[in-house]
């Protein structure tokens, strides 16, 4: 195993930094808002580029809006794939995504500084979408790399009505070469995730870092419930078409269903009712129902039971009823191998046996699955808070992840 010198403080420094730098790529409001394919998105890649350059990797964006920056192997050696997203929630945290693309950038700088070279290429991946906050899917560079986007997607819409295609388009990509990113999967060795953990696990434990063992399935069902809009003085209640009513009854169904089957999560984060006035029925609800379960049978079933569901709300309320499923992506299991190289990387630098976890929140590692092994590193996240301005992953322990990874490479 190559051996590596110890973390120093000037690596937290670093880290902190350049975080805060890329916090400040988002749109004005409270934490963090950068979403893909815009200004504060381009403003990121900026960063990003400019700190994979100065870390001696080439650099370019793929046809997805994938950053990509690669540090060369010896010829014919297969690649090391490692990163995660660049995109934020709206009103989200400075570390969620970006700073599993930081913390990599710092393992090989360090490695360069130390004059190390290792037997494999590397690449460190900024993907462009994994929280499908703008767009109803979500991991389009993950999945591009994996050979399983659905062209069909690109003629998604987000709310101000752009497609995905036109978005990407206007963004200088080239959506329609998505399907020659397809990676071999011989090529590559596998997929390193770093992510802040987002729950309270690690930090219950007392620990700083711990080693993923699956990640959570997921689906979104955009929903249109359409009635008939009237003065909200003049018309009777009983002949009233009420949308939001109907939305209503739906929300509170979807939040009994998860309450009441085990492993089962639903959210609806999202609303927007037609007319909206104060003083108008509502005509139309736009709304978003997500389901997540590490069990993919009892997710799948959720959403069919919901579909039902919905169809009979419409049915009672007069009300006309579009529901899809725009989105969905499996449970993954993290490869044990991989993971037990992680796993002793995090007991040589911290001298303690990492926690193993299960993931709740969705990653491109899930995707990545498609294509290679794949492994992920969790962050203690400080009050377990995570997509929300206060998400907090502390300088020593973003330097201890930057050690385990230099460590984990060295171990492949
Ligand atoms: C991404 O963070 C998700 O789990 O939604
Ligand atoms: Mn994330
Ligand atoms: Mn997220």
């Amino acid at each position: 195993m190559i051996r590596f010198a110890p973390m120093t403080a000037d690596l937290a420094k670093r880290a902190t930094g350049r975080l805060a730098a890329l916090a400040a790529c988002s749109r004005p409001g409270p934490g963090v808002t950068r979403l893909p394919f815009t200004s504060e998105h381009r403003t990121a890649l900026d960063l990003l580029t400019a700190q994979m350059k100065a870390a001696g990797l080439d650099v370019h964006i793929d046809a997805a809006g994938t950053l990509v920056g690669r540090l060369e192997g010896p010829p014919g050696a297969p690649t090391l794939l490692m990163g995660s997203h660049q995109d934020s929630v709206r009103e989200g945290g400075a570390y969620d995504g970006i700073m599993g693309v930081v913390l990599p950038i710092l393992a090989l700088e360090t490695l360069r500084d130390e004059g190390i070279q290792l037997p494999f290429a590397v690449e460190i991946l900024a993907f462009a979408d994994e929280e499908g906050v703008r767009f109803p899917t979500a991991l389009i560079g993950s999945r591009a790399l994996a050979g399983t986007v659905d062209p069909a997607v690109l003629d998604m819409t987000a709310a101000d009505g752009v497609t995905l295609r036109d978005a990407m388009t206007g963004f200088g990509l080239e959506p329609d070469a998505i399907p020659d990113l397809a990676r071999d999967p011989a090529g590559v060795l596998g997929f390193l995730e770093t992510h802040i953990e987002q729950g309270p696990v690690l930090e219950a434990a007392d620990v700083p870092l711990g080693v993923v063992t699956a990640i959570c399935g997921i689906e979104r069902h955009p929903v249109v419930l359409t009635g008939e809009t009237g003065h909200a003085g003049t018309l009777p209640m009983e002949m009233r078409r009420d949308a939001l009513v109907g939305a209503a009854a739906l929300i509170t169904e979807v939040d009994r269903l998860a309450r009441a089957t085990p492993g089962l999560i639903g959210t609806v984060g999202t609303i927007d009712v037609a007319p909206g006035a104060v003083n108008a029925v509502p005509r139309q609800v736009r709304t978003m129902i997500e389901l997540r379960a590490p069990d993919d049978a009892v997710r799948e079933a959720a959403g069919a039971r919901l579909t039902a569901i919905a169809g009979n709300i419409a049915e009672a309320r007069g009300l006309v009823l579009d529901m899809q499923r725009s989105y969905r992506q499996p449970a993954t299991t993290c490869d044990p191998r991989l993971s037990d190289k992680l796993a002793a990387a995090v007991a040589t630098v911290t001298g303690e046996d990492a926690p193993r976890l299960a993931s709740g929140a969705t990653h491109d590692a899930a995707a990545m699955a498609d294509l290679c092994p794949v492994a992920m590193l969790f962050l203690r996240c400080k009050d377990g808070v995570s997509h929300r301005p206060e998400e907090f992953a502390s300088a020593q322990d973003m330097a201890l992840a930057v050690a385990v990874i230099t460590a984990f490479l060295g171990s492949l």
